[in-house]
This record gives structure tokens, C-alpha cells and sequence, in this order.
């Protein structure tokens, strides 16, 4: 194929845009692939035919596009564009199988290697060299996050519990209400909240909000499961917060509660403490100290020893400014599940007594991988992602 003859077909403009007209033209088009189709008989030619029939700019498919298509007259635009989606399909259709005869003819096996396996069963159609290297895929990593909320759930499944769901646009009666945060209640202002604008008309309770915190699937779990129960949640979570090194709008959670008759306090401390073990490693120490959440009672907030200064409060001879000196970290709430939450969802509180608690994903990356601004895991910069293959 000469390059005079590569350039013999140019697109024409049209003055005539009546079906025959284009119908016409289509025909000339596609003899024209054909023809230089037929005259490809090298990966280089394949390139140089594939890139003046489909490059994007000004290949012959862009130039369809812009000369017949765009500048049709309003009543002639569908059965112009009917007629270009056609040419479209068949060039590419014919450049791709043009593509398959050539890759027949490039990898054929040279002729040493042919030799050299000789002695082998040769391959029937004889066309494949299996001894050129493949195409490599460069391989995904899974996100920090995910991977550490399937780190934390998989510390649970080991203890036997399973997994739960829930909506991420909840309503307010199971982000709140159901969770003993009483209309108006000062707790609501603990998350602020990403509401659905105009259901003003609908009750509180009806209204759709972005969920503040993964508690509301323990409400949705209790009221489809009698005990005795062992859940995680993981999931997404939104609220109003402006974005900064610590903060993000959007973040995750994995939520967990236990319901049975005779669940007890000393069964959340041995479960929170072997799950921190489990994450942190075998020398860190939990702490539990007095706090409120409206669906527990008691309430507690949980630290762990400093994994930075390994609890000394002072590393290379300075104050540790993860711990801020004091030797802990805060980690997760959780508490007693309150008597009031069982009653929403007709659990006998006399009978059964449970634990529940709730922990930040991005928190818990952040500590164990030493990331020092959370906006790294939304930012999507493979830089950052690919360390965590
Ligand atoms: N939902 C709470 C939050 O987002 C965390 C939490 C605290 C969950 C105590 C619990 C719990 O289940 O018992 O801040």
C-alpha cells in the first residue's frame, strides 16, 4: 500500500443530506475501507490505517461526524446520526479485525524458537507465540480503609459474630429516636447532621437524613433478630464537618453489639480488649473510663497505651505528641446497651442485657499506618494508595 494510495478517499462535505445522499456517500466510505483494509499487510500499516480511520482527532470518523452529523439540518439529524452510528460500528468493527489477521501474521513464532521446539507438540493453528511475553495489568490495591475495616471485621468473625447492614440515607426515628436521643435532646448536637431538604411536612421521625453513625443497624438488626445476637456494622457515615487534617465529611464506622441473657460489663472489656490486642499487637493495654452515649448506660470511652511511645508518655527523650504526653489514646465509644433502647424494639430488658460499641475506621487506619492527615485517604492520589498493596 503506497501512502498515495492511503489518501485516495477524503471524506466530502455534503451539500445533500437526503437518505439517498447519505446512503451514497456511506457506500463510497465504506469501499474505501474495504479497499485499504485489504492492502494492510503489517502491524505499521495496521497503525497508520487504524489511526486515519478512527483517530480522534480528524480521523475519518471524527470528520463523519463533524461533516455530516453536526451540520445535518434539523430534519435530516436522524437518519444522519442513524447513519454515522452504522459507519461508526463498521470501521471500527473492520479496523479491529484487521487487527486479528495482523497480530496472525506478527506473532508467529521465529523461526529459531519454531526450530527449537521442533521435538514439541506444535500449537494446531501454529499462529501463536506463546513465548512472547504477555500484556501486564498493573494490579489494584485495596484502599487503606477498606482494608482495615475488613481487618476489624475479621477480628470479629473470629469471636463469631456476623455481619449487618444498613442504609446510609437513614431516617431520623433510627439515627436517633429509637437510639434514646429524644426529640430536641442536647445529644443531637454531638453530630451534626446532614438532613434531606424539604420534608418539613413529614413527622421528625420520617425524616431522611445522611446517617451520623453506623448505631441505627443495631435497631434494624434487633428488630428482625431475636438473641441471642452478635453483630458488626460496617459501613459509611456522614456529618457536617468542614474538612481538615482530622475531619472529613464522609467517614466509616464498624458498630458491634452483643444481646443474651446474663451479658455483662467484664464481657465488653475482655471482647474491646482482645479486639485492640488483635489490631495493635499483644503489648497494648485498654483503659475504660466514664462517658455518655444516650443509648448506653453506663457509657464508656476506651483508650489504648500510646502505640507511639508504648505508653511512657516521652519518646527520644521528648514529649510524645501522639498521646500529647499522656501515654493514651482515645479509640471508641461503647457502653451497656440502655433498658429504654430494648424497649424499642421488644426486647424483655429483665431477660436480656447486651454491650454495643463503635469505632472509627479512618481513626484506626490513621494509628496503624501512621497516616498524618485523613484527607489522604479521599484525595485519590495513587502515590499514596499504591503503599498499601
Ligand atoms: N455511635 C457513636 C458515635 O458515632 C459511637 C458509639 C458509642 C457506638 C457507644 C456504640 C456505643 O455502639 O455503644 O459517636
Amino acid at each position: 500500500m503506497t501512502a498515495q494510495k492511503k489518501s485516495e478517499y477524503a471524506v466530502p462535505k455534503l451539500k445533500d443530506f437526503s437518505a439517498k445522499a447519505l446512503d451514497a456517500a456511506a457506500k463510497k466510505l465504506l469501499a474505501a475501507l474495504e479497499k485499504e483494509a485489504a492492502a494492510v499487510s503489517n502491524e505499521a500499516e495496521w497503525k497508520v490505517f487504524r489511526d486515519r480511520w478512527i483517530a480522534r482527532t480528524n480521523g475519518i470518523l471524527t470528520q463523519i461526524n463533524d461533516q455530516w452529523l453536526k451540520v445535518a439540518p434539523k430534519e435530516a439529524k436522524r437518519d444522519a446520526g442513524q447513519k454515522v452510528n452504522e459507519l461508526k460500528a463498521k470501521v471500527t468493527g473492520t479496523v479491529e479485525g484487521c487487527e486479528k489477521k495482523e497480530i496472525k501474521v506478527a506473532v508467529t513464532a521465529p523461526a529459531k524458537i519454531r526450530d527449537s521446539l521442533s521435538h514439541q507438540p506444535q500449537p494446531v493453528s501454529g499462529t501463536l507465540d506463546i513465548t512472547l511475553p504477555g500484556t501486564r495489568r498493573p494490579l489494584g490495591a485495596e484502599h487503606p480503609v477498606i482494608k482495615t475495616m475488613n481487618e476489624i471485621v475479621g477480628v470479629f468473625r473470629n469471636l463469631g459474630y456476623s455481619v449487618e447492614e444498613g442504609p446510609e440515607i437513614e431516617t431520623d426515628y433510627y439515627n436517633f429516636e429509637a437510639l434514646n436521643f429524644p426529640p430536641n435532646h442536647p445529644a443531637r448536637d454531638t453530630q451534626d447532621t446532614l438532613f434531606i431538604a424539604g420534608q418539613e411536612n413529614k413527622p421528625l421521625r420520617e425524616r431522611l437524613l445522611l446517617r451520623t453513625h453506623t448505631s441505627p443497624v443495631q435497631i434494624r438488626t434487633m428488630e428482625k433478630m431475636k438473641p441471642p445476637v452478635r453483630v458488626v456494622c460496617p459501613g459509611k457515615v456522614h456529618r457536617n464537618d468542614a474538612p481538615d487534617a482530622t475531619h472529613s465529611p464522609i467517614f466509616h464506622q464498624v458498630e458491634g453489639l452483643a444481646v443474651d441473657t446474663n451479658i455483662t460489663f467484664c464481657d465488653l472489656k475482655g471482647t474491646i480488649d482482645h479486639a485492640m490486642k488483635a489490631l495493635f499487637g499483644s503489648s497494648v493495654k485498654t483503659r475504660f473510663y466514664p462517658s455518655f452515649f444516650p443509648f448506653t448506660e453506663p457509657s464508656a470511652d476506651v483508650q489504648i497505651s500510646c502505640i507511639f511511645c508504648g505508653g511512657k508518655g516521652y519518646r527520644d527523650g521528648a514529649r510524645c505528641p501522639n498521646c500529647k504526653a499522656s501515654g493514651w489514646i482515645e479509640l471508641l465509644g461503647c457502653g451497656m446497651v440502655d433498658p429504654n433502647v430494648f424497649s424499642f424494639v421488644d426486647y424483655d430488658p429483665k431477660k436480656y442485657s447486651g454491650f454495643a460499641f463503635g469505632m472509627g475506621v479512618e481513626r484506626i487506619a490513621i494509628l496503624k499506618y501512621g497516616v498524618d492527615d485523613i484527607q489522604l485517604f479521599f484525595n485519590g492520589d495513587v502515590r499514596f494508595l499504591e503503599q498499601f498493596g
